[in-house]
């Protein structure tokens, strides 16, 4: 059976002819799932993409591409120095903590990354991070939700995004951990592009019946939260509608220390009535990878690491410091009208060229992998939204309490690197609470400690929950009731 005539002409039109080499070769199964795979591309912008991000040599002049002197620091609602700073914070928090209390608050965990960097075979949310019980990223997120919905009496829905290249492993993990307790988890997968070649644009095949698709970005978030549910069911934006959510708080799997729903943050973002926040660090070197929010011609936006020019990285302010260095660490909260008006075709956010190796089929019908990147993978970033907002706010917030993440098997933001973090971090919490704790000179502890978000989501909480007198020389765990 040929190909569908019409598709045999589209794709003759766009050059992509191609795709079809071996049509003859495949059953009726292989020629199902290209043409359904085809039939579902959007030949016509992706040929705008591959003209613009692939083909014209002249990526500089796209519209990432940035004027330095347009760019200067955003205002941003620094970490309280003063008494009077202080409280402000904490009626913010009393604010975040009765949204909270009334239910209107969902969390959205962005997992549909591939982690390549890591090379850990499996979802990037089921590695073993914790420093002594091993608990994966996922455990400990959804002990986090799971704690602050007993304490503000409101279940705290969790919707979880996947690829469809992780979603099956991710749903099954959930499922033999029974959502680890929490009452509402919805999984949604993300949508995928096609990747193209380097050079000529044109569609890679994975297989012979099979093009060569990858995840299209974690701003690919806001089409899937709105893309309609299996078997009828509503959309994940409609049933947050419908459950009377108003505030979305988002995150990325790979940060342990992230305070979830965190309620400071959270009036903040109410109180400014902002359409999106941003919380920022303030970044420790000129070519740290993290996202510098910065203000263009009077507009908050992001540029991202790998787009930041050296002359904007290392600009100081007189007394030395970084004069763009709110990093983003990519926790924000969304107004969920926002996001719905993003999706129904309120704004539309940019793609941006990622160069990667990606396996293809040649022309002899063999499977190539190439040692040098030679493919173009197209994503869309959640921050890209920023400018897109009417109104915003931007929060400062402290990298040793909250910022950590698992990026690379050895080295910076390695597992070795996240379980010291972690138990510095509760080795600081035993000493506020009245323990002795053992340390290296540096300051840092020399063993792995761990306590469960069951117990305590923060150091006051071990208030009245540890042995007085209790000296911590050797490897401790906490668990939700206490017992080491
Ligand atoms: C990201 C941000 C960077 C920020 C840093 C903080 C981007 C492009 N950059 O960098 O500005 O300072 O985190 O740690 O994101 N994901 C999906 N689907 C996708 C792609 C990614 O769900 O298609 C998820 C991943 O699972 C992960 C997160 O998004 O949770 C971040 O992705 P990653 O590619 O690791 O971003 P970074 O380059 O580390």
């Amino acid at each position: 059976m040929p190909a569908d005539p019409e598709l045999v002409d589209l794709l003759a039109r766009f050059g992509q002819s191609h795709v079809l080499r071996f049509w003859d070769e495949l059953d009726a199964q292989g020629r199902e799932r290209l043409t359904s795979q085809l039939t579902r591309l959007d030949l016509g912008r992706l040929a705008e993409l591959i003209d613009r991000l692939v083909l014209s040599r002249a990526i500089e002049t796209d519209e990432h591409a940035i004027d330095p002197s347009r760019v200067g620091p955003v205002e941003v609602c620094r970490l309280p120095q003063t008494d009077a700073e202080r409280v402000a914070r904490r009626r913010a928090a009393d604010r975040g903590e009765a949204a909270l209390a009334s239910g209107e608050v969902a969390a959205v965990l962005v997992a549909g990354g591939q982690g390549t960097r890591l090379g850990f075979d499996g979802p990037k949310g089921t590695y073993p991070i914790g420093p002594v019980s091993g608990a994966s990223l996922f455990q400990i997120h959804a002990e986090k939700l799971l704690a602050l919905s007993r304490r503000h009496g409101r279940a705290i829905p969790l919707y979880i995004m996947t690829s469809p290249e992780n979603h099956e492993a991710t749903a099954s993990f959930f499922e033999r951990h029974g959502n680890f307790g929490l009452e509402h988890v919805r999984l949604f997968v993300q949508g995928q592009m096609p990747a193209v070649d380097s050079k000529t644009g044109k569609l890679l095949l994975a297989g012979k019946d099979r093009l060569a698709m990858s995840p299209d970005g974690h701003g690919g978030t806001i089409a899937a939260l709105a893309s309609p549910g299996e078997e009828g069911k509503p959309s994940c934006l409609e049933e947050m509608r419908e459950r009377g959510i108003r505030t979305i708080y988002y995150f990325q799997v790979d940060n342990p220390l992230a305070q979830i729903c965190d309620p400071a943050y959270l009036g903040l973002h109410l109180i400014a009535d902002a359409e999106i926040s941003f919380k920022v660090v303030e970044k420790q070197r000129p070519d740290e990878k993290v996202g510098v929010v910065v203000e263009v011609d009077g507009r908050a936006r992001v540029i991202e690491y790998s787009d930041l020019p050296a002359e904007l990285a290392e600009r100081r302010e007189p007394d030395g410091r970084l004069q763009l260095w709110a990093g983003s660490i990519a926790i924000h909260c969304f107004d969920r009208e926002f996001l719905e008006r993003l999706a129904s075709g309120g704004g539309k956010l940019p793609f941006h060229r990622a160069l990667k190796k990606v396996p293809y089929v040649g022309e002899d019908g063999h499977l190539v992998s190439p040692s040098e990147p030679n493919a173009v993978k197209f994503e869309t970033f959640i921050f890209d939204a920023l400018p897109l907002a009417r109104r915003w706010s931007i929060v400062e917030t402290d990298r040793a309490t909250e910022f950590e993440p698992l990026k690379n098997a050895t080295g910076a933001d390695s597992p070795a690197s996240v379980r010291q973090r972690l138990s510095d971090l509760y080795g600081d919490w035993l000493e506020q609470a009245g323990a002795k704790v053992l340390r290296r000179g540096d300051g840092s502890v020399p063993f792995g400690i761990e306590i469960s978000p069951l117990l305590a989501l923060e150091a006051a909480d071990l208030k009245g929950k540890i042995e007085p007198g209790l000296v911590v020389d050797r490897p401790l765990y906490l668990g939700p009731t206490g017992s080491s």
